[in-house]
């Protein structure tokens, strides 16, 4: 069977996100980004791999706006939001319910609040938790709480850093699964970038790309980088 390859699909009215030329060094003087050029066409899973100091969480701060680049545009046509390895540093309040009513656009009536909340909790699998204590929650269970932050914020674009790196295999699988299904579902469906150094979740990917030295490479089908990467395990992909 033909794999699926969205980023081969004709967008005649531009992609989700674009990144034309674009380079950054931190203050100290490290160049992070140099001379980086890629885009992501539309809704599906998009991992990136990437040895240690690569880029790749300057990459996602560039995009989500709390860094500009010295030089070169980006472009992203919908709403980002990002989400950290750690849950505990973006969950700020006492219970599922108070956290994520933080995330919602300011313009909602009461029960649109409630319902909003209510719908994003079932996505991700915490059905009725609106009242249950955050501190009370397992590492899943709270990287699936700050899912549910970037649904309600109506986030079209995640950014996952490394989102399961601190899960065990079972949570890992779950937290995949969900953005999975958010991203392939036939209405409405998400885009998501995802960092990982777990190289089996590529086999998840609808695209995925090498990060070298602060460039993107060419987009291929997850498990055919999988194929390439897997005899450099243990050395610096
Ligand atoms: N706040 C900062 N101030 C100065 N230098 C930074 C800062 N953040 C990152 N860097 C540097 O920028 C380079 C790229 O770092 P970045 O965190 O983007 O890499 P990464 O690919 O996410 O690595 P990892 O896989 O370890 O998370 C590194 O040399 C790093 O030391
Ligand atoms: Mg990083």
């Amino acid at each position: 069977m033909e794999s699926y390859k969205p980023w081969e699909e004709n967008k005649p009215d531009g992609s989700d996100l674009v990144l034309d030329k674009v380079s950054f060094s931190w203050p100290c003087g490290t160049k992070a980004l140099d001379n980086c050029s890629f885009s992501v066409p539309g809704p599906g899973l998009w991992m990136l791999v990437g040895s240690n100091g690569s880029g790749k969480s300057t990459l996602f701060r560039l995009i989500s706006g709390m860094i500009t680049a010295q030089h070169g545009h980006i472009c992203c046509k919908i709403k980002p939001a990002l989400m950290f390895q750690n849950p505990d540093h973006q969950l700020l309040l006492p219970t599922c319910g108070s956290d994520l009513l933080l995330s919602l656009p300011r313009d909602l009536t009461l029960d649109q609040r409630l319902k909003r909340i209510q719908l994003a909790l079932e996505q991700v699998g915490l059905g009725g938790m609106e009242s249950r204590p955050i501190h009370t929650l397992s590492g899943g269970q709270k990287q699936r709480l700050a899912l549910a932050g970037a649904l309600v914020s109506e986030a079209k674009l995640l950014l996952l850093d490394e989102p399961t790196a601190l899960l065990d295999p079972f949570s890992q699988g779950i937290v995949l699964k969900i953005v999975k299904e958010l991203c392939n579902r036939s209405h409405d469906p998400i885009t998501a970038l995802w960092i990982t150094h777990r190289l089996d979740e590529l086999n998840y990917a609808d695209g995925a790309a090498r990060m070298e030295r602060g460039r993107v490479t060419e987009w291929s089908a997850g498990h055919l980088l999988l194929k390439r990467i897997k005899p450099l395990a243990g050395r610096r992909v």
